[in-house]
């Protein structure tokens, strides 16, 4: 039977990292509500250990995110991080106090001898970020590593395996952040390595033949590795039945109905390209909030589906949403929504087809490992992610059609100029944002009057933390320099030198 390791979801983004950090273990981890049962945890034979997350309330506040304490009592290792750690606190009978000496950054603490902190040195780099601070141990428990401002940072009871830390090991700005998780999964919880998604791909498409049957189904294709892979189990699973579809919204990249035509002109796949540039253009009309551009461009997306689908006698709708979309969409139970991704949060209430998202569970690196088996072209596997509303959000203010061909030529030219200097593999994501503000500039001996496109190149392991990647700056400079020779809109280039957090990789 394999092992799992469950995550307890106390409203912290960073809840779905942990489960992702235990993951690339090769151990399989879930995020489950906080309120989950005691009762209904002990039917699961599967589990291995649980890890309570952090999460952005305190716990001195009223309805803040509660579990069954029973779960202390199930012999089973658990895990608190921050928020977890001073629930452990309260509830064995320790004691927290609210915020006299907030930490938030990096910080240097000192473990003690613990199993949970094999390897790590007398002093490590570790990321706090709380208010309430554990003042006094529960009974049977010790300490097991202060920081300056926190003398008891960590505390365990080895009798009872139950560990918590005040700091977040599953951000990479803690150094030793993997091991740590590594200790508590493989040498507390004894979770053997058992858990690899490509050797799933079968029962992946059992699963996709199981839901869909000998019904008909069609999937949105953009070109991307999501929506790819998605389509190709599905059309593993159901042959001739799936028909693709490339809806041309006019805020894709540039050429990319022709390059999806290429791709697929293998396959054995129905692939309809359907042109729906004018009905998105006039849709967006008008449209300035990000929010409103998403739900719009989602209602209408599901709106050209149900249509097609409708002419393919259709009943089912193959969505390539990945586990990070449902996240960031707030779908879980106490995470706060940052933005409505549109193939979630901006589905409208009613459909008419059922959905089918089978990789629903999965994180981008996971996606990545399933095209691999399936024998997906190496250029799709490597492609930066591209965000399903397209270019309508990096287009701040009114995405007119001009302004979309604006960006559309622009992160051509970064593109090609990233991969004729072998960086495009180095960044996880590269984009360019039109920023509607004129600036002075002096082009051939003339005053020119222009607007703006910030370029942002970023780095990432995971896409919920980033760093702006320091690209060098000839590079940057054949990018802004053709950017301003060859689109005559523009006077000036910007390098966007914001981590995330506090940014987010999208400018919307
Ligand atoms: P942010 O901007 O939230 O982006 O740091 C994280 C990752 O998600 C992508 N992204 C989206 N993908 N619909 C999508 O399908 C969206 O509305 C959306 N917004 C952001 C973003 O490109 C990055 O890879």
């Amino acid at each position: 039977m394999k092992a799992q390791i469950l995550v307890m979801d106390f409203g912290s983004q960073l809840c779905h990292l942990i489960a992702r950090r235990v993951r690339c273990l090769g151990v399989y981890a879930e995020v489950i509500p906080c309120d989950a049962s005691a009762e209904e945890l002990k039917r699961n034979k599967r589990l291995k250990g649980l890890i309570l997350s952090g999460g952005p309330d305190s716990v001195f506040e009223e309805g803040s995110p509660q579990c069954d304490k029973g779960i202390f009592d199930l012999g089973i290792p658990v895990l608190g991080i921050c928020y977890g750690h001073h629930l452990i606190a309260q509830y064995l009978d320790g004691r927290v106090i609210s915020g006299t000496k907030k930490e938030f950054g990096l910080t240097n603490f000192m473990p003690k001898e613990s199993r949970l902190f094999n390897g790590l040195k007398e002093k490590e780099i570790v990321w706090m970020n709380h208010g309430d601070t554990v003042s006094e141990l529960p009974p049977g428990f010790h300490v097991i590593g202060s920081t300056e401002n926190c003398p008891i940072a960590a505390f365990e009871d080895t009798e009872k395996n139950i560990f918590a830390v005040q700091f977040h090991p599953e951000v990479t700005h803690t150094v030793k952040g993997g091991r740590i998780i590594k200790n508590f999964v493989k040498n507390i919880c004894k979770a053997r390595k058992d858990h690899d998604v490509a050797q799933m791909v079968p029962t992946i498409i059992g699963k996709i033949k199981e839901q869909i049957g000998d019904r008909k189904a069609v999937i949105g294709l953009s070109g991307g590795i999501d929506s790819t892979t998605a389509a190709a189990l599905v059309d593993r699973a159901i042959g001739k039945n799936l028909t693709a579809i490339f809806v041309d919204t006019g805020y894709m990249r540039k050429d990319e109905p022709e390059l999806v035509k290429k791709t697929f002109s293998s396959w054995p796949i129905t692939l309809n390209i359907v042109d729906a540039r004018e009905r998105f253009y006039s849709a967006l009309s008008g449209a300035r909030d990000p929010e409103v551009k998403r739900k719009t461009i989602g209602k209408l997306f599901i709106d050209v589906f149900e249509e097609e689908a409708k002419k393919t006698g259709a009943e089912v709708l193959v969505q390539g949403t990945i586990y990070p979309d449902r996240i960031e969409s707030g779908i879980t139970k106490h995470a706060s929504t940052i933005k409505s991704h549109h193939n979630v949060g901006g589905l409208p209430e009613k459909l008419n087809v059922e959905l089918c998202e089978p990789l629903d569970w999965l994180y981008k690196d996971e996606v990545r490992a399933i095209a691999h088996e399936l024998g997906l072209p190496k250029e799709l596997i490597g492609r930066h992610p591209f965000p399903g509303p397209g270019i309508a959000i990096r287009i701040i203010g009114e995405p007119t059609r001009d302004r979309a061909r604006i960006v559309q030529e622009a992160t051509a030219i970064m593109e090609e100029e990233l991969a004729r200097s072998g960086y495009y593999d180095k960044a996880s994501q590269a984009l360019c944002v039109f920023l509607p503000s004129k600036t002075v500039g002096v082009q051939g001996d003339a005053r020119a009057y222009k607007d703006i496109i910030a370029v942002r190149i970023v780095t990432t392991t995971d896409f919920m933390t980033a760093s702006f990647s320091n690209v060098p700056h000839d590079i940057l400079e054949r990018i802004s320099t053709r950017i301003t020779n060859e689109i005559r809109e523009i006077g000036r280039v910007v390098y966007d030198i914001t981590n995330k957090p506090p940014g987010t990789i999208e400018w919307e």
